[in-house]
This record gives structure tokens, C-alpha cells and sequence, in this order.
């Protein structure tokens, strides 16, 4: 694969999970990483001090809560004065507990002006500000790649995931929205559509016994998926290997969704 070393990637939520995993894939091929954090302030430094340890890398914490959409700018203005370049931007971060209620539950229990509204400002509010920003300086070191995590809730029922299932469906047409008009910039803009992938976001799911069985039985591998196993597919629409792939949807998810 061609290098990406020296390059920049600027994701959200990479205290846990998905989002950490693509900060150690990222800094491992030897690229500086932005990332940021909502509540752990305390983990964020030790994740920036270990990737900087153990990789050789620049890596810096921000703090962003990506209800307040309005941050979105003033995080990217600190981001320059410690990084010269954005050539990648991986919307990750997602909300849950108090701030998707009326979001996360039943059809008939759904509250659009609440929970519903939360995760649309969460998932596609989040990315269309985060990719706008970063299509800016990607613009001048002659283009990018972005990416949006979505999930495979989009395809097949999940249980009370109404809401960010039909959000995630939104945020992979937006990112294909995007993929045209910042074509001509260079940038190229996909989504990665996971299936049930076990971190704490998953834990959150009032079934997550049920749903981390059904899963290991429905894969065509036996097990369930993990955040590795996301962060690869992510970093691939990060390299040249990737160049002619734009506006699409790549699903990693075991091969749960057909069964
Ligand atoms: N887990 C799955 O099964 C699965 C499957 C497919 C797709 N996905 C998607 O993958 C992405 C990451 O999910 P995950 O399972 O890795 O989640 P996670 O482990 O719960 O991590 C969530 C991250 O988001 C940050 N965050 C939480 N509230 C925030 C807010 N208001 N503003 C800004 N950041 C906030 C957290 O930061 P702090 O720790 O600092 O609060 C944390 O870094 C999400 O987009 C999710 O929808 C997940």
C-alpha cells in the first residue's frame, strides 16, 4: 500500500471502541491523529501519550460534544495550530443514555422533537460539519478521504434502534451527497456500515445478551465482530489502493446481514 505517513487524520469519539481502534490503525501506518473526546478527558491524554510512545506519531485530544454543532468550528481552529495538515476525517462519536431518550425505544414511544432529533444532529448534523471543515483543508494539500461510521440497523430490524438505524440510513445518502460535489475537490467520501460490534455502545442495548448470541449465529465466521475488524475497512478508504471508490457504502459485518 502506498504511505500515509506525515499525513493527518481528524476522527470523533476515539476515547473506546470503534473510534480507538482507528486512531492505533491510523498512528500504527504511521499517520499523526486528531481526535477528540466528550466526556473522558483523562483517557483521551493517555490514549495521545500512548500513541505518540509506542508509534512515533503527533497525536492530540480535543474536547467536542457533537450535540453542540456549533463546536465543530472552533475544534478545527485548534487543530491547526497543532497540525499543518487534514488529509482524513472519520465521523465516529455517537451519543447514547439520557441524550436519546425518546430516540432509542419502540415505533409508538418514539419522541421526534427529543431523542430523535439528538441522534440526527449526532449522526448526520455531526458528519455534514465535521466533513465540511475538513474538505476545507483537505481542498489545500490537494484532496482527502473522509469516512462516516454507519451500522447494518439500517438494513435488517433491530431492536428499539428505530432511530439510529433510520439516522445511519440518512448519514450514508448524505455522505453520497457529498461524494459528488467533493469530487472535484479530490475528496472522496464513503461509509462503513458495521454489524453488532462489541463495545460499550452495544452494551447499552437493554437485549445486548440476545443480540451478541444472535449475531455470533448468524455469521458466516462464528464470532462477533470487533473494533480491528471496522478500523481496517475504514483505513483501506484511506489509501491509494481505495482511489476510484467514492460514494459507497462498504458493509463489515461478518456476513450477519444476509442470514
Ligand atoms: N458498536 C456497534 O455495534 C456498532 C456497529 C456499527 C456501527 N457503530 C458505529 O460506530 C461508531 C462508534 O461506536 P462505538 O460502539 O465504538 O461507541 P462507543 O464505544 O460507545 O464510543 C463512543 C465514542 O463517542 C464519544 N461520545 C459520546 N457522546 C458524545 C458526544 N455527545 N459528543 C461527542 N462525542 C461523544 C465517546 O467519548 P467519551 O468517552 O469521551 O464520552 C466515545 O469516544 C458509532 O457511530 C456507532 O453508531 C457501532
Amino acid at each position: 500500500m502506498g504511505s500515509n505517513k506525515g499525513k493527518t487524520v481528524v476522527i470523533t469519539g476515539a476515547t473506546k471502541g470503534i473510534g480507538k481502534a482507528i486512531a492505533y490503525k491510523f498512528a500504527k501506518e504511521g499517520v499523526n491523529v486528531a481526535f477528540t473526546y466528550n466526556s473522558n478527558e483523562q483517557i483521551a491524554k493517555e490514549i495521545a501519550k500512548d500513541l505518540e510512545d509506542s508509534y512515533g506519531v503527533k497525536a492530540r485530544a480535543y474536547k467536542l460534544n457533537i450535540l453542540e454543532i456549533d463546536e465543530f468550528k472552533p475544534l478545527f481552529l485548534e487543530i491547526d495550530k497543532d497540525f499543518n495538515r487534514v488529509d482524513f476525517f472519520v465521523s465516529n462519536a455517537m451519543i447514547y443514555g439520557r441524550s436519546v431518550v425518546g430516540g432509542y425505544g419502540k415505533f409508538m414511544k418514539l419522541r421526534p422533537k427529543k431523542g430523535l432529533l439528538n441522534i440526527y444532529t449526532a449522526t448526520v448534523g455531526a458528519f455534514v460539519r465535521g466533513s465540511q471543515e475538513s474538505a476545507l483543508r483537505m481542498q489545500k494539500v490537494g484532496g482527502g478521504s473522509i469516512v462516516t461510521l454507519s451500522s447494518t440497523g439500517n438494513l435488517v430490524y433491530i431492536d428499539n434502534y428505530a432511530g439510529h438505524g433510520t439516522n445511519k440510513a440518512a448519514v450514508e445518502a448524505m455522505s453520497r451527497y457529498a461524494s459528488v460535489e467533493l469530487g472535484e475537490m479530490g475528496i472522496r467520501v464513503n461509509a462503513v456500515s458495521g454489524g453488532p460490534i462489541d463495545t460499550d455502545a452495544l452494551k447499552a442495548f437493554t437485549n445486548y445478551d440476545e443480540v451478541k448470541q444472535a449475531t455470533i449465529e448468524r455469521s458466516s465466521l462464528n464470532r462477533m465482530g470487533t473494533p480491528e475488524d471496522i478500523a481496517g475497512a475504514v483505513y483501506f478508504l484511506c489509501t491509494d489502493e481505495a482511489s476510484w471508490i467514492t460514494g459507497q457504502t462498504i458493509v463489515v459485518d461478518g456476513g450477519t446481514t444476509f442470514r
